[in-house]
């Protein structure tokens, strides 16, 4: 395989545009801009940038783009790439985080292994959030599909990005925005790996090793220790599969947590679905190699966590294991006993997510979780509902789902609410178990998460269905086709924004 990304040194710096020496400038430009601060650029490059705007051939219009020479004399650049991004005062911070990506490879395409971005301000994203999100574009610009071919050049990697600032070099922030990409691209490249190659035993090991080198604490369960702790559900999904289980717990414990709560994070792990016995058709099956990327964004969430010294303490729980439809594989009609000893009628062997999670978050709460978000590849019917974009959030209180919401908001992970009335309930009634796993076609999604609210206790809970969004069908000037590591930015957030959620309860 070859190496599927790379993490450039990243600066922030105030020097004068001219004196910066990358082999391509990027250029933010908003619509009717003047300019304001860099009026020499458009001289820098021979007055091309004027003359496309005269003529009508660039606008600034949302990612539209011109590439110039810098042909100025004492210019250090010779190239420049002008990246269009709408009205000035409606930009987002998304907008200056795909801009970058956009900056990035349109560099790398061009052979280029060096950018400095401009960092101009506008009205509704403070500046450091501003670099935060251009250093962010340009990291994960520098990330390939994962291939196996054998005769396949990846295009060349950036070594070094610069973000220019007019005010004070912000470290922070560029550190921020480095490891939160890094670690989405960490994300990426487990979800894009074949199901015969991260197999449960491998993800396991590939986290334990990711978590050890980032000072998390790490413990690896088995199928023994599973079996000793009565995880009836998640046995009961790997009882299809030769290969045996694992559940992996992280652990964020940092010396002087400003709070006394405890994140729990649960991601679903599933390394391929087969659907089991309720066998799914061959078409797209092949996809269901992504139906980790639960698993991989609290991995690769815990990861940052830990890397930018979030201010609370935080458990990832990934409960690991593939959905086979082997000979000792459960049917439906069986009935399961969850670790927790709610008995459950399996009626589809294909709804496996919301088995393997509900153990995953009972066992969270034994741990001491005051805070519970969960999130998976988990229903179908949330691709239907809301597209292939956008997260569907579930949860209560309303308080929590929507820091969950603000912070995925942040990280440019869109997500949006869904309603969890208590006559959803209906859906999952069972004749002889307290509950089935599966609530039929209306409300697929809902069904699903009433399901999974039955072992979150208590606490404050939010499920996160990214199902649609974790994988791109086709490749976007601003996102590479496949794995997207959506979650990974959003857990992140919220933890290192723990100071205004501690209370939610
Ligand atoms: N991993 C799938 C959900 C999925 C479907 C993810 C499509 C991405 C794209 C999940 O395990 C599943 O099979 N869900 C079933 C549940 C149903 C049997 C109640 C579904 O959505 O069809
Ligand atoms: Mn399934
Ligand atoms: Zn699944």
């Amino acid at each position: 395989m070859h190496t599927v990304y790379k993490t450039p040194a990243v600066t922030a710096t105030t020097r004068p545009t001219r004196d910066l020496g990358a082999d391509l400038l990027v250029i933010p430009v908003f619509e009717n801009d003047d300019l304001k601060g860099e009026r020499d650029l458009d001289r820098a490059s021979g007055g091309e940038y004027g003359a496309a705007v005269k003529r009508g051939a660039f606008a600034g219009s949302l990612y539209e783009q011109l590439f110039t020479p810098i042909s100025g004399d004492g210019w250090k650049a010779r190239r420049a790439l002008w990246v269009g991004l709408g009205p000035r005062r409606e930009v987002t911070a998304e907008q200056l985080r795909r801009a970058a990506t956009i900056g990035g490879l349109v560099a790398r395409q061009r052979r280029f292994s060096s950018i400095a971005i401009l960092a101009r301000s506008s009205p509704a994203v403070p500046d450091s959030r501003a670099v935060q999100a251009l250093t962010e574009g340009a990291v994960l610009a520098n990330y390939e599909g994962t291939s196996y071919k054998t005769s396949d050049e990846p295009m060349p990697w950036l070594d070094r990005v610069e973000i220019r600032v007019a005010g004070t070099a912000d470290g922070v922030a560029v550190e921020r925005g480095r490891v939160l990409a890094e670690c989405t691209n960490v994300a990426r490249a487990l979800s894009n790996e074949p199901g015969n190659v991260l197999t449960p035993r491998e993800f396991a090991e590939r986290a334990a090793k990711l978590a050890r080198n980032a000072d998390l604490k790490v413990e690896v369960l088995d199928e023994k220790k599973i079996a000793q702790l009565k995880m009836g559900m998640l046995m009961g999904v790997a009882r299809g599969s030769n290969e045996p289980p694992r559940l992996v717990v992280l652990r964020y414990e940092p010396k002087r947590a400003a709070h006394k709560a405890v994140l729990g994070l649960v991601g679903k792990g599933i390394t391929f679905d087969t659907g089991g016995i309720s066998i799914k058709p061959a078409d797209n099956m092949d996809k269901m190699k992504d139906d980790m990327s639960g698993g991989a964004a609290v991995l690769c969430a815990m990861l940052a966590v830990a890397k930018l010294r979030a201010p609370v303490r935080c458990i990832g729980i990934i409960p690991t294991t593939e959905n086979m439809p082997g000979g000792r594989a459960m049917k439906p009609g069986d009935i399961l006993t969850s670790a927790e000893g709610k008995t459950v009628e399996v009626l589809n062997t294909d709804a496996e997510g919301r088995l393997i999670l509900g153990d995953a978050m009972w066992y969270a709460r034994k741990l001491g979780v005051t805070h519970l978000v969960d999130i998976a590849t988990l229903t179908g019917a949330c691709v239907v509902a809301l597209g292939k974009t956008t997260s569907g959030l579930f949860g209560r209180p309303a308080a929590w789902v929507e820091q969950v919401r603000r912070a995925s908001e942040r990280a440019g992970d869109r997500s949006w609410p869904m309603p969890l009335f208590d006559d959803y309930k209906d859906l999952l009634r069972s004749e002889i178990a307290d509950f089935t796993n599966t609530g039929g076609r209306p409300g697929g999604a809902i069904s699903a998460a009433v399901f999974l609210k039955e072992f979150a206790g208590d606490l404050p809970w939010v499920h996160m269905d990214i199902a649609g969004t974790a994988w791109a069908e086709e490749a976007k000037p601003y996102q590479p086709k496949g794995a997207t590591g959506v979650g990974v930015r959003t857990l992140a957030e919220l933890a290192l924004d723990a100071d205004s959620w501690v209370k939610v309860r």
